[in-house]
């Protein structure tokens, strides 16, 4: 990052001028050359790049000289880069400094100015992502890869979580919002892996029917409104019966919890009504409304006031909900595809408020419900699965120039691997089949080519791959064929030798072509994210660093279960890429 190299410490030379200064040009210059290196910030006007010294500006540089010159360490210099443009450097005796905005843009490197044990300094990194380490043997039923670290419904194509579903809306490809069967798989193999990682929630109880017979009702009941506590037919326990028609302002239930706020409350509800609940937040002014409503409404806001439908919620169920969340989300609505990001934050949970009729039972404020999101996800995986075993994408995708586009309808294999993968920790948490089995079938379109509606290519006639995108031609994408392998493991080794037969043999072939493939996807100092380059003959898809971290974080979670050698070597090289390192040239 030097445009020119010379460090040759003049310091001493100055106090033997200073002495001799008698002494002749010629004598000078022949005893500058015996003198050792060393800093050379004293010196200021005897820069000697070609090694020669300009007799008339060093002997002008006498320890007499003003000392205004010596305050002024640092010199404009101009610099000629690759021979075309020229930029402003600084120069502080040999060493030249080139601005870190340049270098930053010119290497795509990374630095800022940080505070550290009371001062600033500087912090210079060759990327920007982390590895993870890889705390034990993979499992099926442990964290999932790094996803504890993974938060899916803040990021700003997540229009937000949907209020019938439970699961994140995409605006990924458009701003109207559909499910994308990879970000729901996420969601909740996020969710699961924060609930093995974290520590319990607090959890605060405010009105469970059962058990509270003497106790006084924390409700207000208006006039108008009635509830009462009963035992509903379906239900082993008492519950409370609400009913609050349009003439009555809504039955309240006073919360005042100012720690956590993820809502949870067991619903069934006989007439269209809502749930309410008041929230103060950060923002001056009157308090803001969430309403959750038996509608089919995805989400509105307006005045203050966020509304969720949550679907006609006719028989028993649990509504979990985390506040932030949804106040964010409402408050960030935008038509396009991006939610407009909000800081708001909310203070206290005041108070939840009826509305229609029907019962409800078992209120609760907690700081976390991770298991309720895993679940969500979960189901909506097993009622969203069609009769091949996948789960059609509903949007086209262009993968790039040379790539015809896929047309909606069309199976991911990473959709295929990550849905296994949630499917398969729900079944092991509940051991309902009903899980095992959609996990089984998803193996389905990793048996059918592209050409087919599967998601299998072949390389070079010969190797299995499961594509992310299943492109004409192939695309071979790296990160979503190694989540498709860990999907079938999942599903071989839950399933035994003989349900998980299939899902074995998948996932022995893939691994086959990856440990034979996987030279292909190393540039030397990087990763490249499919190969294009071999496909099309187009320039080469050099992964972002968040690409080569992720490939390195499953490259470690496959080394866990199988040992082979070239997975150590791959990433014992792929870090190192990291911090600068590169591969040894000719
Ligand atoms: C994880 O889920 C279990 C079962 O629901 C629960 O008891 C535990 O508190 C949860 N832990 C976290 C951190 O979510
Ligand atoms: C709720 O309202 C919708 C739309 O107005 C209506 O179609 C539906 O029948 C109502 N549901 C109940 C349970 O009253
Ligand atoms: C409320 O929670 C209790 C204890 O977990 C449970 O037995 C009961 O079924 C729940 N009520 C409803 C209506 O789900």
């Amino acid at each position: 990052m030097r445009c020119l190299v010379a460090r040759v410490n003049y310091k001493t030379l100055i106090v033997i001028c200073a002495v001799f200064t008698l002494i002749t040009v010629l004598l000078w210059n022949r005893c500058s050359s015996e003198l050792p290196p060393g800093p050379p910030h004293q010196l200021r006007a005897a820069f000697t790049p070609e090694a020669e010294a300009d007799a008339d500006a060093v002997g002008a540089d006498s320890p007499e000289a003003p000392p205004v010159a010596r305050k002024v360490p640092y010199e404009e210099i101009e610099c000629l880069i690759n021979e075309d443009t020229t930029i402003k450097g600084k120069r502080e005796g040999g060493e030249v400094f080139l601005p870190f905005s340049w270098v930053e843009k010119y290497f795509g490197v990374y630095g800022r100015i940080a505070q550290y044990d009371g001062s600033e300094r500087f912090e210079f990194s060759h990327s920007y992502s982390k590895v993870y380490a890889q705390r034990e043997p993979y499992h099926p039923d442990g964290v999932f890869m790094s996803f504890e670290g993974y938060n899916v419904e803040v990021r700003e194509r997540v229009k937000c979580i949907s209020g019938v579903e439970g699961v994140p809306v995409s605006t990924q490809w458009g701003p109207k919002g559909y499910f994308y069967p990879i970000q729901v798989a996420q969601y909740g193999l996020s969710h699961y892996s924060k609930n093995l990682t974290e520590r319990p929630p607090s959890v605060e109880l405010y009105d469970r029917a059962e058990g509270t017979a003497g106790s006084p009702s924390p409700w207000t009941v208006p006039k108008g409104c009635s509830l009462t506590k009963l035992l509903d037919s379906t239900r082993p326990a008492s519950t409370r019966q609400f009913s609050a028609p349009d003439n009555c302002q809504g039955i309240s239930l006073a919360l005042g919890n100012s720690r956590d706020f993820v809502l949870s409350f067991d619903v069934k509800f006989l007439t269209n009504g809502s749930v309410s609940v008041v929230l103060e937040t950060s923002e001056k002014g009157p308090p803001f409304v969430i309403h959750y409503v038996t509608s089919s409404l995805l989400l509105a806001y307006s005045d203050r006031a966020v509304t969720y439908g949550i679907g006609a919620r006719a028989s028993w169920s649990t509504v979990t909900r985390d506040l932030l969340t949804d106040l964010r989300k409402g408050m960030g609505l935008s038509a396009t595809k991006v939610v407009r990001a909000v800081k708001v934050t909310p203070r206290r949970v005041t108070e939840l408020l009826l509305r229609g009729s029907g019962f409800i039972d078992n209120i609760t404020v907690s700081s976390t419900a991770h298991q309720a999101a895993f679940f969500c996800a979960s189901r909506w995986l097993l009622s969203n699965q069609d009769e091949r075993g996948g789960w059609p994408i509903r949007v086209t995708r262009k993968l790039g120039e040379g790539f015809r586009a896929l047309e909606p309808g069309w199976y991911s294999a990473m959709a295929q691997g990550q849905a296994m993968s949630t499917l398969v920790r729900a079944y092991l948490l509940t051991r309902d089949p009903a899980f095992l089995s959609a996990a089984l079938r998803a193996t389905g379109p990793l048996k059918r080519t592209s050409e087919q509606h599967g998601v299998k290519a072949v390389f070079m006639n010969k190797f299995d791959w499961y594509e992310e995108y299943p492109t004409s031609p192939s695309s071979f994408v790296l990160n979503g064929f190694i989540y498709a392998l860990i999907g079938l493991y999942d599903v071989a080794e839950t399933a035994g030798d003989k349900l998980g037969r299939e899902a074995g043999v998948l996932f022995s072939r893939g691994m086959e072509s990856l440990k034979a493939m996987l030279p292909l996807f190393d540039t030397g100092s990087g990763t490249v994210y499919d190969l294009r380059h071999f496909v099309l003959g187009t320039a080469p898809n050099v992964a972002r660093w968040d690409y080569h971290t992720t490939h390195i974080n499953q490259l470690q979670l496959l080394a866990s279960i199988d040992n082979a050698p070239i997975f150590r070597e791959y990433l014992k090289r792929w870090k190192t890429y990291l911090k600068g390192g590169r591969a040894k040239h000719n």
